[in-house]
């Protein structure tokens, strides 16, 4: 039987931030959530996530085995503790790191191919400057010990690097973790240090190679940025291979969720929040802020446009500049091409919606609805007051303030009459000049 523990009680003090390191996102999902999806691989009987005494209290942590570190004394610590809270049953532990987001199913598989009492995955890096523990071998390429480079510089040179990830036997934790002693320049215990004394009691260790990119660790908030300029790398060449088009991919930012379908044209400066699907064929132009919203075939989006809360945009239909939809239904074929909210409304087919016009769906405590027919066409600057509804076919006048609903087929006209004063301008004039 498989257990699976994740680290992810340190302080992340290098990230100088007041949210624990691992709730930090990487294209919108937390890091410790990209490393809990990626272990499902080895289909573990048991998880174990180590956390500090705050990150527990998350509720994306509430079905999980959780351990509280209550002060970070190192890795080997943490990995003790979740030790004690093994079930009985277990034989195998993997230990991994909650700030390693792009642990990488097929490189965990190795681990599981691996049989050694103890396998610790390792990588090839370039980068010689970079702070990863190294795993020096003898002559005869037996894995000896991981050293810190934190204390121990001469070590960088050494090319492999600890990924942090690794197998364990659960009988050799049993007799080696109480031998873990504390690191005299750190004052944590390593879980590195396990290394060492398998070899000195006899037990056999195995390293696996991994590629580094599968296994950066986060630790500051410039290796966020970095890590999350890759994500968006990754997820533009995903879309382009599946048929998208861009007019400058790499100025857009996408969510780990965001689908876009073959055929999408998206101009410069789309930012995708969490849930955004777009459909075969739709255009989105420059500059819109999309969240939880799905944009059906053919449909036009943007310049500037905003789209949130369950917002679906029909087929054919088309938002235009400085149109904000917010938990609303956008039927076929309808437009709304400049200046409005419309908010809470649901709109019919062929229906068009005025520049400028606006849903009040707010009175300060309740949201109400407005429902538009089809083929309805909304003159310029109309206030529509929620709950309304205006009816297939009907017309409302520009300039309205609608607070009653309209029939079909009818012209609603809710503005002051025109009045008109004859000369008046000259006379205006005429006394002004006398002065
Ligand atoms: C660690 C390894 C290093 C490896 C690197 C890979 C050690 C001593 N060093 O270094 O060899 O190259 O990961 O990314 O293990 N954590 C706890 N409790 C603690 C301390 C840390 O749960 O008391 C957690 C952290 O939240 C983090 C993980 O363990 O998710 C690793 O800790 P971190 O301080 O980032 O270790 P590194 O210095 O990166
Ligand atoms: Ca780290």
């Amino acid at each position: 039987m498989k257990a699976v523990v994740v680290l992810a009680a340190g302080h992340g003090t290098r990230m100088n931030s007041s949210i624990p390191k691992v709730l930090h996102a990487v294209g919108g999902k937390p890091m410790l959530q990209w490393v809990l999806d990626a272990v499902k691989i080895l289909e573990p009987d048991q998880v174990i996530v180590v956390t500090s005494p705050t990150l527990a209290k998350e509720d994306f942590l509430k079905d999980l085995d959780i351990v509280i570190q209550e002060i970070p004394n190192g890795t080997g610590d943490a990995l003790h503790l979740a030790y004690k809270k093994l079930n009985t049953d277990i034989n195998e532990v993997f230990l991994v790191c909650g700030d390693t987001p792009f642990l990488c199913k097929n490189d965990l598989k190795k681990l599981l191919d691996s049989q050694h009492d103890l396998v610790a995955m390792g990588m090839k890096i370039e980068d010689l400057e970079k702070s990863y523990g190294r795993i020096v071998f003898d002559e005869s390429n037996t894995p000896l010990k991981i050293v810190e480079t934190k204390y121990n510089q001469a070590v960088k040179s050494n090319p492999v690097a600890n990924a942090g990830v690794y197998k364990f036997n659960k009988l050799m934790l049993a007799k080696l973790l109480p031998k873990l002693q504390i690191n005299q320049e750190s004052k944590e215990i390593y879980v590195t240090d396990l290394v060492e004394l398998a070899v000195q009691n006899n037990y056999s260790v195995n390293v696996v190679l991994g590629s580094e990119e599968n296994f950066i660790g986060v630790n500051t908030a410039y290796e966020l940025q970095m890590v999350e300029k890759i994500f968006q790398t990754k997820m533009l060449h995903k879309f382009i291979e599946n048929g998208v088009s861009f007019k400058a991919g790499e100025t857009c930012v996408f969510n780990h969720d965001t689908v876009i379908e073959k055929g999408a044209y998206i101009e410069t400066h789309v930012i995708f929040g969490k849930n955004v699907v777009i459909k075969k064929n739709v255009r989105i132009l420059s500059f819109c802020y999309l969240s939880d919203c799905i944009i059906a075939e053919n449909a036009s989006v943007g310049p500037f446009a905003h789209l949130r809360g369950k917002a679906i945009i029909g087929e054919n239909s088309s938002i235009g500049n400085f149109v904000e939809v917010k938990g609303s239904n956008i039927g076929n074929g309808t437009k709304a091409k400049h200046l409005s909210y419309i908010g809470d409304a649901i709109i019919g087919e062929k229906t068009n919606i005025g520049a400028g016009t606006i849903t009040c769906n707010y009175n300060g405590f309740e949201k109400f609805k407005t429902m538009i027919g089809t083929n309805v066409m909304v003159g310029a600057n109309t206030t529509l007051i929620a709950p309304i509804q205006i009816a297939d076919n009907a017309y409302v006048a520009a300039g309205s303030v609608i607070a009653q609903n309209v029939e079909a087929n009818s012209l609603a006209i809710a503005r002051a009459e025109q009045k008109e004063k004859t000369n008046w301008t000259l006379n205006f004039r005429a006394k002004y000049k006398k002065i």
